[in-house]
């Protein structure tokens, strides 16, 4: 059985004034095995992220299913709602949007952490915060600072280590390194799947960019205008890409950027 599979989603935006109804997401079918990374790619706007957010179930599917280990997610009530997404994680582009400014790391990761704890003793939630930021590769010494006394590759760190609080089994990385350095970007990309390879995580990597995806991905996905136009083992769909739309994203691909890794 696929961990998670993703059934004939469709996901349109009714009408409102001044825009006409839009359909971002066309009966997109996927399937991800357990411990799989599954690269996302295509051009900006073709429903990426319209699509993660339908498998965190933020956005309401307007047909299809979404299902974890067998299980319907539209079928769950909100309390098995609210635990089923803590199984499921999120790391955003901008690290610096979405930490929370005026809160240490100590604070971000003991909120990530008791949301599937509850209330743990002081001591034990120091252990749980050093464990998080020993895995991430900081320092837990810098646990009292706040986000704008990193620099941007440590803040997606904290943003990793946060995702990472609720002890995830699905992790849905949105372009989680275009926002960074190129020399960054190999480090956080090496991070991610070494957290996966440890830990056993499932993920979905999301990216317009497919040689970020090359290093990373187990198989990837392409889509287009809201629908996957080519489906395959990573080093297949780089070297023989079948799909026309898929040919052209690697001919705008910058070659072999992330070779170091
Ligand atoms: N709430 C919304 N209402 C109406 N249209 C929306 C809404 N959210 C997204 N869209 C549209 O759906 C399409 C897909 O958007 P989405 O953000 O999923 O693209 P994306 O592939 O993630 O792009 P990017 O690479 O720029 O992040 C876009 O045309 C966008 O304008
Ligand atoms: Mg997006």
């Amino acid at each position: 059985m696929s961990f998670l599979q993703i059934q004939d989603a469709t996901v349109t935006f009714p009408a409102r004034r001044g825009s006409e109804a839009f359909t971002a997401v066309k009966g997109v079918s996927l399937s991800i095995a357990k411990g799989e990374i599954l690269g996302l790619v295509g051009e900006s706007g073709c429903g990426k992220s319209t699509l993660s957010r339908a498998i965190m179930q933020l956005q309401p599917l307007t047909a299809g299913r979404i299902l974890l280990e067998g299980g319907d997610l539209s079928k769950l009530d909100s309390h098995q709602l609210r635990m089923a997404r803590l199984n499921f994680q999120m790391v955003f582009q901008d690290p610096y949007a979405s930490l929370n400014p005026r809160r240490t790391v100590f604070s971000t990761l003991t909120e990530a952490v008791r949301a599937r704890t509850g209330k743990l003793p002081k001591e034990a939630l120091w252990e749980r915060v050093a464990a998080l930021m020993q895995r991430v590769g900081l320092n837990p010494d810098f646990a009292l600072k706040y986000p704008h006394e990193f620099s941007g590759g440590q803040r997606q760190r904290i943003a990793i280590a946060r995702a990472l609080g609720p002890d995830p089994r699905l992790l849905i990385a949105d372009e989680p390194v275009s926002a960074l350095d190129v020399s960054i970007q190999s480090q956080i990309i090496n991070l991610l799947l070494n957290l996966c390879r440890d830990l056993g995580l499932t993920m979905l990597f999301i990216s317009h960019d497919l040689s970020v995806v090359r290093y990373i991905a187990d198989r990837v996905a392409v889509m287009q205008n809201g629908q996957i136009v080519e489906l395959g083992e990573t080093g297949q769909v780089l070297t023989a890409p079948q799909h026309p739309y898929t040919q052209k994203l690697l001919e705008a691909a910058p070659a072999l950027r992330l070779a170091e890794v």
